[in-house]
């Protein structure tokens, strides 16, 4: 039983999310919530090998199914071992990113068949889905320019800003799709303002 809240955050490179999870946690933490951070690709060791295999620079080519599989391979992982047991010992969860990347990323940007995509989010979650995610966006040149200043790209930054703005359409019409759980967050102006409208979704959960 999901005694735990869990939320997750997602959004296009450079739309802040590190920024705001901090923001994120330390009001959680504020309020007396037993909370743990985690994160998609990633989040518990096994996870971590798999995103060294998914974001590394070493390998040329990957076929997008295998790309997919590996993102629910590494989410399985997760949610069995880590996010649910957090979650049926009382403990809030806040991962970066989860399923709604897959959509918006192997789904909009490699142009997978969405069906696909679903069935194995049926097979491998079960109907398992966040209470909250947020959802932040900004236009694909602001993101850039912002990942710009971090130095080396990873293998899914390096894609073409084309492949960048359909994931940001995948995003927005999954925000669209899912309104009463896909909070979509405007992450254009300060960061002061983007924590503001987060803060204003989190006092009413
Ligand atoms: P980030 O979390 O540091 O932003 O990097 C994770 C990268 O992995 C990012 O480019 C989005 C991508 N990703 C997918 O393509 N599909 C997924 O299902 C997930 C969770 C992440």
């Amino acid at each position: 039983m999901r005694r735990g809240k869990f939320i997750t955050i997602d959004g296009v490179e450079g739309a802040g999310k590190s920024t705001q999870i901090d923001f994120i946690y330390n009001l959680l933490k504020s309020k007396g919530i037993k909370l743990i951070l985690t994160r998609e690709p990633g989040g518990t060791d096994l996870g971590e090998k798999i995103r060294e295999l998914l974001l590394g620079n070493d390998i040329d080519s990957m076929h997008s199914d295998t790309e997919l599989l590996l993102m629910f391979a590494d989410r399985n992982e997760h949610i069995q071992t880590k996010v649910i047991p957090a979650l049926e010992s009382g403990h809030w969860v806040l991962s970066d990113r989860f399923t709604d990347a897959s959509y918006a990323y192997q789904g909009g940007g490699r142009g997978l068949d969405v069906k696909r995509i679903a069935e194995l989010e049926k097979w491998v979650l079960q109907g398992f889905v966040p209470d909250l995610t947020f959802l932040l966006d900004v236009d694909i040149e602001l993101g850039m320019r912002r990942i710009k200043s971090r130095g080396m790209k990873d293998r899914i930054e390096q894609e073409t800003m084309d492949f960048f703005a359909r994931v940001r359409d995948s995003y927005i019409q999954r925000s669209q799709m899912f309104p009463d759980r896909i909070k979509l967050i405007d992450a254009t102006k300060s960061i002061e303002n983007t924590s503001q409208q987060i803060k204003n979704i989190l006092l009413d959960l």
